[in-house]
């Protein structure tokens, strides 16, 4: 497959290149009152960044054309169960639905497999997260169970 994204490591400038142009999507609020309009702040993104920078943890950003359009993580990251748990965001309506989403949670998976060495890669939404939901049923995933307010899947490394 030939992918038009690709996944860079998350550097400080590459982070505030991301969230100077972040909306928030209301696709991952259960809580609606919780949901507010993201406003760019340097401190913010800084102590977001720093945040983010721990052994059980990679954060990629996702480029296209030379430029961060998302981010996607691999985190909760097992190194004795081998495994981690997947989780992504588009930084903003104009690079959703394109496909670039679903290509960037191939490539992830990919490096959790592939350069990780991981077993299985574990992902959750929330129940009304139904594009999330498609997109990992689409790749592979196996829905495991509806718990609150969360739907848990999970994909085995095949043999
Ligand atoms: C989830 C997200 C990363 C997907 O990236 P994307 O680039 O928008 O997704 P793609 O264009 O690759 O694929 C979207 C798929 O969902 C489908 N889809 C869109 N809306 C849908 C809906 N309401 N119900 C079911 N499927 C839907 C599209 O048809 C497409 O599937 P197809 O390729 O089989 O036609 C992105 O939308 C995003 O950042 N959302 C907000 C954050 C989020 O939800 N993160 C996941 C948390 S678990």
């Amino acid at each position: 497959m030939n992918y038009r994204v690709e996944l860079c490591p998350m550097t400080r400038k590459l982070c505030h290149e991301l969230y100077k142009s972040w909306e928030n999507d209301a696709a991952i609020y259960m809580d609606m009152s919780m949901f507010r309009k993201y406003v760019y702040n340097k401190e913010a993104v800084d102590r977001y960044f720093d945040s983010k920078q721990d052994v059980s943890r990679r954060i990629f950003a996702i480029m296209f054309e030379g430029r961060p359009i998302g981010e996607v993580q691999l985190k909760q990251i097992d190194m004795e169960k081998r495994e981690c748990t997947l989780s992504i965001h588009m930084q903003n309506d104009s690079f959703k639905g394109k496909g670039y989403g679903t290509e960037a949670e191939m490539l992830a998976i990919q490096y959790a497999f592939d350069e990780m060495e991981m077993e299985a890669v574990n992902a959750d939404t929330v129940v009304k997260n139904v594009r999330s939901q498609h997109i990992l049923n689409k790749i592979g995933f196996e829905f495991l169970k509806e718990e609150g307010d969360f739907r848990y899947y999970r994909l085995e490394k095949s043999r």
